[in-house]
């Protein structure tokens, strides 16, 4: 990352005074700050901060670019590597979304053909306003990324998603942006193969080195020779995030149960039909740094009938007996992964019974879900990101943007606990 140039675009918002943390950080790890400072931004911050900790020229105005003959809004706009909005004020991405150029920054952000990083944060009904989420939402299907604010207690007094999150987690998104390599679970399940096959591209990868296991798709519980017990999962979202993962670099061991899907590029599969199956697969794939299990495991078998029942005899009589316990089993391990990921499907007060499964099943984070719609089989998901820091709710997105996010994370998280 050393040698890479940002140029930072600093809103107007309160937020903004954390902005000087992150030029410092950002020069910390190696790389280079130019700084644009809106009318709005110059409120919170002044030039001459910015300058001194940049040890850079700050930019205010479209006529500070002294020769605007040679076009200095466009050059400036392009020689950065990244572009960073921070802190991303909801009318600053209003006016993005809009491809409106009243100023400077407006101006860079549209002339630019690099890459944006947005760090929105605002008041926590601005954030959750339909045309602030619109705009978000129109940002991101246009390539820009847009990390989620940070949850808590606001400067404004209110309490909720919208703060901006704290520097170091701006600066790891801005590195993940350059460690990543450029596939999306959508190119990798489409079956593109994006991804650099040379070892050097390859070391290069966020994930390069690390062994995921992803469990996805349903159980099936035979009853006998013909009938199962099975449940509505379709696959499509571990599928997804098996691509994903791949798509970073990592070696990706997909156990999947009986599902109508093709397997992602790249990725070791290991197709099983039961629970206890699963569960063997498994344990046989460790050890991992991280496993994420999406699978929807059958709690409950019976002892299949070695003939087929007939509809004359009645209801089968069906003796039950428990599963194991996929991911409990995991969280108990020796060879326990450094990161355990479960996911909860739920249809009702999703939260407050993902956060105990969460606790009950001694797993790092849980994505939950609420599947009382048409979640099960269809191609978005709306989720929940519960960890030990609180919970952080995503719009509804599709499956294989869903994957990217969580794919990312994984990725942050693990070049965290390896820094460590
Ligand atoms: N899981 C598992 N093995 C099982 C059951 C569940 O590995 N036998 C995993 C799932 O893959 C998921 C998480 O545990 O990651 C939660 O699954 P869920 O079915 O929601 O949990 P249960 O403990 O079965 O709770 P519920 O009573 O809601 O069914």
């Amino acid at each position: 990352m050393r040698g890479k140039r940002i140029l930072l675009i600093v809103g107007g918002g309160i937020a903004a005074y954390k902005s000087c943390e992150l030029v410092r950080l950002i020069r910390k790890a190696g790389m280079s700050v130019t700084s644009v400072l809106t009318d709005g931004g110059a409120h919170f911050v002044t030039p001459m901060t910015l300058a001194a900790l940049s040890e850079n020229r700050v930019f205010t105005s479209l006529w500070d670019l002294k020769d605007e003959v040679e076009m200095g809004h466009i050059q400036l706009s392009r020689q950065a590597d990244l572009i960073v909005v921070c802190p991303a004020t909801a009318n600053l991405m209003a006016k993005m979304a809009q491809g409106i150029a009243d100023d400077l920054a407006t101006t860079l952000l549209l002339a630019t053909d690099k890459p944006v990083l947005a760090a929105p944060a605002m008041n926590v009904r601005m954030w959750q306003h339909c045309a602030t989420q619109r705009n978000v939402a129109q940002l991101r299907q246009d390539g820009v990324i847009v990390i989620e604010p940070d949850e808590g207690e606001m400067a404004c007094g209110e309490f909720g998603p919208g703060r901006l999150p704290e520097p170091e987690a701006i600066v790891d998104a801005i590195l993940e942006q350059f460690r990543a390599v450029p596939l999306t679970a959508r190119d990798a399940l489409a079956g593109q193969e994006k991804r650099p096959s040379t070892s050097s591209a390859q070391s290069d990868a966020a994930l390069a080195g690390k062994h995921i296991i992803v469990t996805a798709g349903p159980t099936h519980e035979p009853i006998d020779p013909v009938r199962v017990i099975a449940n509505r999962s379709s696959g499509k979202q571990g599928f997804a995030i098996a691509a994903a993962l791949a798509g970073l670099g990592a070696r990706v061991t997909l156990i999947a149960g009986p599902v109508s899907l093709a397997s992602p590029p790249a990725v070791d599969r290991i197709d099983v039909e039961t629970a206890r199956e699963m569960d063997e697969a498994v344990q046989r794939a460790l050890p991992a740094d991280a496993a994420v299990l999406v699978a929807a495991v059958a709690d409950w078998r019976v002892d299949p009938s070695p003939r087929k029942f007939k509809k004359t005899e009645g209801p089968p009589p069906l003796a039950w007996s428990e599963n194991p316990d996929v991911l409990l089993g995991l969280a108990g391990s020796a060879d326990r992964p450094k990161l355990l990921v479960g996911f909860a499907a739920e249809t009702h007060a999703v939260i407050q019974l993902a956060k105990a499964k969460r606790e009950k099943k001694n797993c790092d984070w849980i994505v939950a879900n609420d599947v009382s719609g048409d979640v099960m089989g269809g191609d978005q998901n709306s989720i929940h990101l519960i960890t030990a820091d609180g919970v952080e709710s995503w719009e509804r997105l599709p499956k294989e943007e869903v994957a990217s996010r969580l794919a990312a994370r994984i990725a942050r998280y693990l070049s965290q606990k390896q820094d460590k």
